[in-house]
């Protein structure tokens, strides 16, 4: 079987960077215990999973600051995704120490949608419903922030948002296809609307790899968990713009070998939370896989083989 391993694929820094911080504050003795995540440290549950091995607990569920209620004492770790501020306010009120793993491009739109409300406008957000990252986004200034999803959220909005100031921006991880639509269907019906597109380049460059490379394979394997937005978005950039099939898989374990039936060139990609050792194990697979062996594949990567190694360990840099 034919391979094209997609390039760029796989970890970002803004995933390298969260994990590092919280594999920091399982080594630092003086933090103190336990430790929690509030929700997933990054859409991985093989990075979850290694993590609870070290003794770092993973709170997760829908609501960041309802997650928050179940933690009495010790030291909460906020996600990549980012919180709102009514999430860092609570935690500091319990006595929590707070360490803060929000990738700098997160935090970026926090930044971006702060100063704007403040100056009296209103924002419309592109996001996903249902995912931390809009939950933190919109929670920076809830009563001027709009979550669309679609165009049907977008005929939704306030009569009164043709007479004010408004931007709009974007979730990191959405499809930059579907934002630039949705974007000009707003500018359409808001000529007056400021356009900040916050994609961010690590998304960026693995979407426009996918619609580049995946249009000379027939299927397109994405490594990546089912919660990983980025990932979702690879496969439908898979289908959407390179015409090629997709199928999203949390590890080895899920490939299906009936996928690969009559398939001669198969691409791989992952999504930028996946562990590159899960990834590796996919693409050894497919590289030996000659179409008569039907065991079913399983994968087998320890958790040790998870986390990022740390020579020297650092102290965390506790949120004040
Ligand atoms: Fe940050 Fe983008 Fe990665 S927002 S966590 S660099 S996918």
């Amino acid at each position: 079987m034919n391979i094209i391993k997609i390039s760029p694929r796989g970890y970002c820094y803004g995933v390298v960077d969260a994990m590092v911080i919280a594999r920091n504050a399982s080594l630092d003795k003086n933090l103190p215990r336990p430790i929690y995540i509030l929700g997933m440290i990054v859409h991985n549950k093989h990075v979850t999973d290694a993590f609870e091995e070290e003794g770092i607990i993973t709170l997760d569920g829908p609501n960041r600051l309802e997650i928050l209620e179940q933690i009495e004492t010790g030291t909460v770790i906020f996600t990549a995704h980012g919180v709102s501020p009514a999430v860092k306010e609570r935690a500091k009120a319990k006595g929590l120490t707070c360490i803060d793993a929000t990738c700098p491009d997160v935090e970026f739109t926090h930044e971006l949608i702060r100063n704007k409300t403040k100056d009296g406008y209103d924002v419309i957000y592109i996001g996903k419903k249902g995912h931390p990252e809009p939950e933190g986004a919109v929670g920076v200034a809830p009563d001027n922030v709009f979550l669309v999803e679609d165009l049907e959220d977008i005929k939704e909005l306030p009569e009164r948002l043709h007479e004010s100031k408004m931007i709009v921006t974007n979730q990191t991880t959405m499809s930059q296809w579907d934002v630039k639509h949705l974007m000009e269907e707003l500018e359409r019906l808001y000529p007056h609307i400021e356009v900040h597109r916050e994609i961010c380049l690590a998304t960026q460059v693995r979407q426009e790899a996918v619609a580049e490379q995946a249009k000379d394979a027939e299927l397109l394997i994405v490594v990546g968990d089912p919660k990983s937005n980025n990932s979702n978005r690879l496969a439908q950039v898979s289908k959407e713009i390179a015409h090629t099939n997709a199928y999203r898989i949390s590890s080895l374990s899920e490939l299906k070998l009936e996928w690969l039936e009559g398939i001669e060139t198969v691409a791989v990609t992952a999504g930028a939370s996946t562990p590159t050792q899960i990834v590796k194990e996919v693409i050894t697979f497919l590289s030996k896989y000659d179409g008569t062996d039907n065991t079913k594949p399983e994968s087998t990567v320890p958790s040790q083989k998870i986390l990022p190694k740390i020579k020297n360990p650092e102290p965390v840099k506790i949120m004040e």
